[in-house]
């Protein structure tokens, strides 16, 4: 029991708290990248743990490190969660390199080994006494917890990604805020596209879905929006870039995803490594402003975008999701409704089995409202 939580309650709501909440000791794990809005998440699980329900709170640092290496378990209070709702990033650390199932070690000749520590995880939970975890994560992290449900443990999911492309739910937190970030950087890419006559690709994260190139291409006025779901063939981007030439527009705004392929080819990574076998995409930007270069006589750059997307303070969309996210994982862990995962569903907080929310990606169908208004508006798709 931490006293620390207990003390300036009156005897006797203590007593009823103990009745109707048995006091439960759990511990909230972030993992994978980090994302805007994860911090009102960790504020409001601690919060509603403390506050709600008089339980102990653990944090683990930097993903699973808490399980896995020494003093990386840290009690969390309603001082450890003070004044961060408006802070980007987490406190807790994070990584994606930290899967306890295949985490990766250096040997000493320097070669990275994987090993799996999952028992550790199996025995710290056991060790300290946690009753559940809370576990933020996209799809990766929410993989593992699923290992670990299935091994027994106790654990409630949040989805956190930048990319909103978890199908079980209508939204994640830490998207709204990408979307800012990237509107705001196309705002200022126009005025220097214009004053140059040139072509700017900005490229833009999301994996293999393409709602940040969308929602932000549509909000900040892009002439071209290349995304996954829709490969593209390079002549009709050519062909738009002509047209508003011809029409006195001599610059053009492109945005890629970066998951984008053109019709028949293949999608671009910057990494592949031991530790991440699907690796990360990247550089696809730079492949299309070269395909454009030598097919028109205006001046191309590119510019990625890149971890920006995933800084910065949250959007009050993104703290108030994020909070809601927080307060539902909690609620889930009292009822006791372990293996699943807090959603948005029709704008209402919702839950669903986390094995159904890492199954399948939400994808962009390409005959969705936003694509034909972008279409009504003369954004050209490539295709
Ligand atoms: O999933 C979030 C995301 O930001 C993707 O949009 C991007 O492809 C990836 O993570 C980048 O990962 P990392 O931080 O490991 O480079």
């Amino acid at each position: 029991m931490n006293l620390v939580h207990w003390s300036n309650q009156p005897i006797h709501s203590t007593i009823l708290c103990m009745q109707v909440h048995p006091q439960k000791r759990i511990v909230v794990v972030n993992g994978g990248g980090d994302c805007p809005g994860l911090n009102a998440v960790i504020r409001a699980s601690v919060k509603t743990a403390i506050l709600r329900y008089r339980w102990e709170v653990w944090g683990s640092e930097d993903s699973f490190d808490g399980f896995i290496k020494p003093g990386k378990m840290i009690p969390m209070t309603l001082d450890t969660v003070r004044g961060i709702l408006p802070k980007g990033g987490t406190i807790l650390g994070t990584t994606n390199r930290g899967n306890p199932f295949r985490y990766p070690v250096k040997n000493e000749q320097g070669e990275v080994v994987l090993h799996d520590f999952s028992g550790r995880v199996m025995d710290k939970m056991k060790e300290m006494n946690l009753d559940a975890m809370v576990l933020i994560g996209g799809d990766g992290t929410l993989t593992i917890g699923q290992r670990f449900i299935e091994r027994g443990l106790s654990i409630v999911g949040v989805p956190k990604t930048i990319d909103k492309d978890l199908l079980a739910t209508e939204t994640t937190f830490g998207f709204d805020t990408a979307l800012r970030t990237v509107t705001e950087a196309l705002d200022m890419i126009h005025t220097t596209a214009e004053s140059h006559e040139r072509v700017m690709v900005v490229e833009v994260m999301g994996r293999n879905s393409g709602w940040i190139a969308l929602e932000s291409g549509i909000a900040g006025g892009a002439d071209v929006i290349l995304i996954p779901e829709i490969p593209f063939q390079i002549e009709k981007v050519v062909e738009k870039i002509e047209a508003r030439r011809l029409a006195g527009r001599p610059f053009s705004v492109v945005v890629v995803s970066e998951g984008v392929t053109p019709e028949g080819g293949s999608q671009v990574y910057r990494e592949k490594g031991i530790a991440d076998p699907f690796g990360k995409l990247g550089g696809v930007g730079a492949v299309v402003a070269e395909m454009l270069s030598s097919r028109i006589e205006l001046e191309t750059r590119t510019l990625v975008l890149g971890h920006l997307q995933r800084g910065g303070s949250p959007t009050a969309f993104d703290r108030l999701l994020g909070t809601r996210f927080g307060v539902a994982a909690v609620d889930l862990v009292a009822a006791g409704q372990f293996g699943r995962m807090v959603a948005l569903d029709d704008q209402r907080i919702t839950s669903v089995p986390i094995s159904a929310a890492t199954a399948r990606q939400r994808l962009v169908d390409p005959s969705d409202q936003m694509i034909q208004a972008a279409r009504a508006v003369g954004i050209c798709f490539g295709d």
